[in-house]
């Protein structure tokens, strides 16, 4: 296996933890790098289920090293926290998690900024997770952000701590908030510093000697292309950049090292939060969707918003991302229809449009144009070869492929491990 990017082709939950799983077997290192824990990643083990949100989808598989990257923006008590859950469940976290010292903190004050930011927007608000990501974003491109690193010079990041919350609780009266207590921060990030302190290392120099070495490495995207900061439905997206060229500024892997790119797609479309979705459906086969597909927020449990596979959007994507091979997920929930349909295109104001325009508002007047495919109402769970796919399934992955422009490489029929076909 080549140094391999994981992507989300679509706007999240596409089914990457369980792919990351399956594709961890062969790999010696996973690496998250970007985001943070505004992702839910789903791994299903036997008939047990863990939702992973900074530790990457790695850590299930004993012997290997997950590593949070420079790119991830950690939130340190929620770390904590879901170390401390993973261990409650028998999971070993020890050496074999490493967090970069050089990845941004998620603080008390980007949850406030972040939750005073949606309110104040009110109807157009972006429908955050509330986890603090986009302020948290804005300090380290505003080089203002606290530093994993600092987390290791007690005195110094009570001082960068200080002049935040000060600056923080301005805004806070401003807008009526309560402000932040200083004291009870900084006594429970050197808490919580102090706990960490074993996983903090140089990822970066790291990676790059494992790398050298021919180490598997494995780097695994969160959120999706089409909420990516630069590319995705802006401003309905999240602060990082998604995309496979995340990756490399989210790791310290170089472009040249990565051999390949995976990207994880439904056979059908979610979406959580606001935003344009020109694949919605907002009728019965939209909550059939969402009731077969278990379709609630793995982080914040909202119902997600569910439509017809969108080939315009994942044609970007690909593009995007230079996918090499696609991981259809979720084929079983279609399972039961008599028909299905896939949006081939946009029309907006009687043209056709072909790509995802930049402009949201012409994206919100964008109507899909479908084709429609026989349903191939048998059960797909049991199947393990391409080949003894129902002919009708067959036809409807090859053309999603085509209509995306890249190959199958994988096919998920269930969120278990087993459940998956490789072509
Ligand atoms: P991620 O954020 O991309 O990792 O995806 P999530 O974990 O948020 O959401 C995907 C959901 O679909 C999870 O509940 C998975 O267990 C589940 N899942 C993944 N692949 C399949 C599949 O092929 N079939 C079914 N029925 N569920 C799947
Ligand atoms: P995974 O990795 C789906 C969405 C939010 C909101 C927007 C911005 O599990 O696929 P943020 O909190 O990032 O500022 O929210 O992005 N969002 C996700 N949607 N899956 C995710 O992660 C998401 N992470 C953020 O719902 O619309
Ligand atoms: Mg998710």
């Amino acid at each position: 296996m080549a140094t391999t990017v994981l992507v989300g082709a679509q706007w999240g939950d596409e089914g990457k933890g369980k792919i990351i799983d399956v594709l961890t077997e062969q790999a010696d290192v996973v690496v998250r790098y970007q985001g943070g824990n505004n992702a839910g990643h789903t791994v299903e083990v036997g008939n047990e289920k863990y939702v992973l949100h900074l530790v990457p989808s790695g850590i299930l598989y004993p012997g290997k090293l997950n590593v949070i990257g420079n790119g991830v923006v950690v939130d340190p008590l929620a770390l904590l926290e879901e170390i401390n859950h993973l261990q409650a469940r028998g999971i070993a976290i020890n050496g074999n998690l490493l967090v970069s010292d050089r990845a941004n903190l998620v603080l008390p004050y980007h949850r406030l900024l972040d939750a005073l930011r949606e309110e104040q927007k009110g109807k157009g608000k972006i429908g955050t997770t509330k986890r603090g990501i986009g302020p948290a974003y804005s300090d380290k491109v505003g080089r203002t952000g606290i530093r994993v690193v600092d987390l290791l010079s007690p005195a110094s990041f009570s001082e960068k701590l200080r002049r935040k919350v000060r600056e923080t609780n301005e805004i806070a009266r401003t807008f009526g908030a309560k402000p932040l207590s200083f004291a009870k921060i900084n006594a429970e990030y050197l808490a919580a510093a102090k706990k960490l302190r074993r996983h903090i290392a140089d990822t970066v120099t790291l990676l790059n000697r494992y790398e050298r070495d021919g180490r598997q490495i494995l780097l695994e995207g969160a959120q999706g292309t089409l909420l990516d900061i630069d590319f995705g439905t802006y401003p309905f997206v999240t602060s990082s950049n998604t995309t496979a060229g995340g990756a490399c500024a989210g790791s310290g892997i170089p472009p040249h090292r990565i051999g390949r790119v995976v990207g994880v797609m439904k056979a059908y479309t979610t979406r959580v939060g606001e935003g344009p979705f020109p694949t919605e459906l907002l009728d019965a086969s939209g909550a059939m969707l969402r009731e077969t597909g278990k379709e609630f927020g793995a982080t914040t449990g909202r119902p997600r918003r569910c439509g017809w596979f969108d080939a315009v959007a994942t044609r970007f994507s690909v593009m995007l991302n230079g996918i090499d091979e696609l991981a259809v997920t979720k084929m079983d929930v279609l399972d039961t229809l008599p028909k299905i349909k896939v949006c081939v295109a946009y029309k907006l104001d009687g043209k056709l449009v072909e790509t995802v325009p930049a402009d949201v508002d012409a994206l919100l007047h964008c109507k899909p144009v479908y084709q429609e495919f026989d349903g191939w109402q048998t059960s797909t769970k049991l199947v393990r070869n391409f080949d003894d796919l129902p002919k009708k399934a067959r036809l409807y992955l090859n053309k999603l492929a085509q209509l995306s422009g890249t190959k199958l490489g994988i096919v998920s029929v269930g969120p278990r491990r087993a459940e998956t076909i490789f072509l």
